[in-house]
């Protein structure tokens, strides 16, 4: 290996959950450990200054920097219900408004459900086979539910009122609630499932205003800033101190499915594309050629023996995060460090050595490769195997361990 990788133990964290430091608020597809981003920062010496996440997801990035003593940070994701999630984490809302927005809520909502023809009056929004996905009575209350939410004036406290709707959406389909992908229940769970979505959602607010009101607020002091973009990363010469970031391992339609797992909530949140996402994110657009050059270069022609298709849509993959590496090597001021902690997943039998090319990429853009730590992964909210060469029961393992590539400006 070109790039010198040292087993680490100290980063395995074993027995540690996610939910030690900062509770997630709601669930996201491979959330990265906020442990790993202190240790790190903190092993490193990192400057106090300004973070960027290029690939914030549901903002694991900032409870590390928040708990490290970061104050101004800055995040990208182009996956609408990501933004929503991090925005709310680190929003600071006075809790006594919160609170008084909630008995609000709750008594227009029962005051409404009073007579059964009200609902009537309300219009359905728009979701790609709503009777395949809910029961006529969750899509009722699912409604109404979201009726009074757009009533809300303030958007921080709309943001988290909307965020038990969002974990209401999902947890009242149909859909199978341990899979990042959208499958139906079986039909005979179908017959069991008849959840009382009005109820579920008041029951899921009041757990999460006491996660935020508890584990969050505390630390949300007033000179924090937490900036959000719901778009892709742009070039800022020279600005951050410190990049922190779990990028995507692959495609979304092949590895993580960030888009599948969102679509019901974003649709529910009227978001137009919702279907659209996966095919949005990194490595979502097909190439017709392979990169032959470079670490990657022979992993690529390896899989192209194999399956050209595949390997072409590798190569988008890696075209992609290296045109975004450029961007975010570009934008971090000299002595500035980038954290990166990636998978290296498996395609076609052949391991991608993932830490590599991040390590090289940053080096061909004025960074020093400084270390990659390697962590047994076992939190990770994500399957350890699957099927890459799509036979049926044949799994191999794809991501035992985890890098935590570290490389510095010059
Ligand atoms: C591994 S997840 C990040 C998880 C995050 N660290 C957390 O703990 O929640 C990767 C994220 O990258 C986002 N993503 C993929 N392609 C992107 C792109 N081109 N621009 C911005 N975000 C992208 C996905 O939507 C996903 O949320």
């Amino acid at each position: 290996m070109k790039y010198q990788i040292v087993r680490n133990t100290k980063y395995d964290y074993t027995g540690q959950s996610y939910a030690s430091l900062y509770p997630n608020l709601h669930k996201y597809p491979a959330t990265m450990l906020p442990q790993i981003g202190v240790d790190v920062l903190k092993e490193f010496n990192a400057e106090k200054g300004r973070l960027l996440d290029p690939y914030c997801g549901s903002g694991s990035s900032f409870a590390s920097g928040l708990e490290y003593g970061l104050t101004e940070m800055y995040g990208f994701d182009i996956n609408p219900l990501a933004v929503l999630i991090s925005k709310s984490r680190f929003t600071k809302i006075d809790l006594n408004k919160l609170k008084q927005a909630y008995r609000d809520f709750r008594s227009n909502l029962f005051e409404f459900l009073k007579d059964e023809d009200n609902i009537e009056t309300l219009s359905r929004p728009y979701i790609t086979n709503i009777e395949y996905w809910f029961s006529k009575d969750v899509i009722n209350a699912l409604t109404i539910i979201k009726y009074f939410i757009d009533e809300i004036k303030n958007t921080n406290i709309k943001n988290f009122f909307l965020i038990p709707f969002s974990e209401t959406v999902r947890e009242c389909s149909y859909t199978r609630n341990n899979e990042f992908k959208l499958f139906r229940m079986k039909q005979d769970d179908l017959l069991n499932f008849n959840p009382d979505a009005v109820s579920f959602y008041l029951k899921k607010w009041n757990d999460i205003f006491s996660l935020y009101s508890n584990f969050y607020f505390p630390k949300l002091k007033d000179d924090l800033k937490v900036d959000i973009q719901y778009s892709n990363f742009q070039t800022r010469d020279e600005y951050f101190d410190i990049v922190l970031t779990s990028p995507p391992y692959g495609d979304s339609r092949t590895t993580v499915a960030y888009g599948q797992f969102s679509a019901l909530s974003n649709e529910w949140l009227g978001i137009d594309y919702a279907r659209k996402i996966d095919g949005m994110l990194m490595g979502g657009i097909k190439s017709t050629q392979n990169i032959s050059n470079g670490i990657i270069g022979d992993y690529i022609s390896q899989i192209d023996k194999i399956d050209k298709k595949r390997a072409q849509d590798v190569s988008a993959f890696y075209n992609d995060l290296e045109n975004s590496i450029v961007k975010t090597a570009n934008s971090v001021r000299k002595g500035g460090k980038s954290i990166y902690i990636v998978g290296n997943r498996t395609v076609k039998n052949v391991q991608l050595p993932t830490d590599q090319f991040i390590a090289e990429k940053f080096e061909k853009n004025n960074f020093r490769h400084l270390i990659t730590y390697k962590r047994a992964l076992s939190n990770k909210a994500m399957p350890s195997r699957n099927s890459p060469t799509n036979e049926a029961g044949k799994t191999v393992n794809t991501m035992l361990f985890e890098y935590i590539v570290v490389c510095e400006k010059i």
